[in-house]
């Protein structure tokens, strides 16, 4: 997606460690026009398919998806994060291994809000190992729910997550696939 591509290119940066900063547009400021497009591709890609749903994690995935559904038409559910007194005790819970922290967090979803049989999209902003989306998968499997695929706006394709998921026949979008980061130059595939 060139428009995608143009602006990781004018104001991403690379920082050590592989990471690529897009606060500018995606993860702390949010360019609404720019979600607008993200969220008009990901219908394209997926309108031939059945979507109840969409799924994704707190935080920095809502935006994303909000955005996104109102093309799909379909409300959106995001899985907490955070220990809250006020979460319905009653949850799907993911487990998710978190490499910078070196532990495993869980996420959760009300059973309120997912039911057997439903046909759900995980939508999300990174897929760099993979590990936030097997939590998110692990909670549609919970709810006998249905995974039918999942879209991330920018997928690393050098770590390991998006082959993973495509090896075990799901169906994995991304906008665009960053190869490299190293030297500071950003390499699309
Ligand atoms: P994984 O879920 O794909 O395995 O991600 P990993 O554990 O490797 O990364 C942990 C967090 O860092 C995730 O966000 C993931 O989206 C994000 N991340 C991974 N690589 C990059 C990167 O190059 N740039 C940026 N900006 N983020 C990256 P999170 O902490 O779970 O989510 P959130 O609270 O931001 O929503
Ligand atoms: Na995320
Ligand atoms: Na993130």
């Amino acid at each position: 997606m060139d428009l995608l591509k143009e602006k990781i290119l004018s104001e991403g940066h690379v920082r050590e460690g592989n990471i690529l900063k897009v606060d500018r547009f995606l993860n702390h400021q949010l360019d609404i026009r720019l979600l607008n497009e993200l969220g008009k591709e990901f219908h394209r890609r997926f309108s031939h398919l059945p979507v109840d749903k969409i799924l994704t994690a707190e935080v920095s995935g809502i935006a994303i998806a909000a955005i996104a559904a109102q093309y799909f038409q379909v409300p959106v559910v995001f899985a907490k994060k955070l220990e809250s007194k006020n979460l319905d005790p009653d949850t799907y819970e993911g487990e998710v291994y978190s490499y910078t922290k070196g532990k495993t967090y869980k996420i959760r979803v009300s059973k309120q809000y997912l039911s057997p049989g439903e046909n759900i999209l995980v939508l999300d902003d990174f897929l760099a190992n993979g590990e936030a989306m097997k939590g998110l998968i692990e909670i549609i499997q919970g709810a006998k729910a249905h995974f039918i695929g999942a879209g991330v706006v920018i997928e690393k394709g050098f770590q390991n997550g998006g082959r993973e998921l495509r090896d075990q026949g799901h169906l994995v979008e991304s906008l665009v696939i960053i190869d490299s980061l190293e030297n500071n130059e950003i390499t699309f595939r």
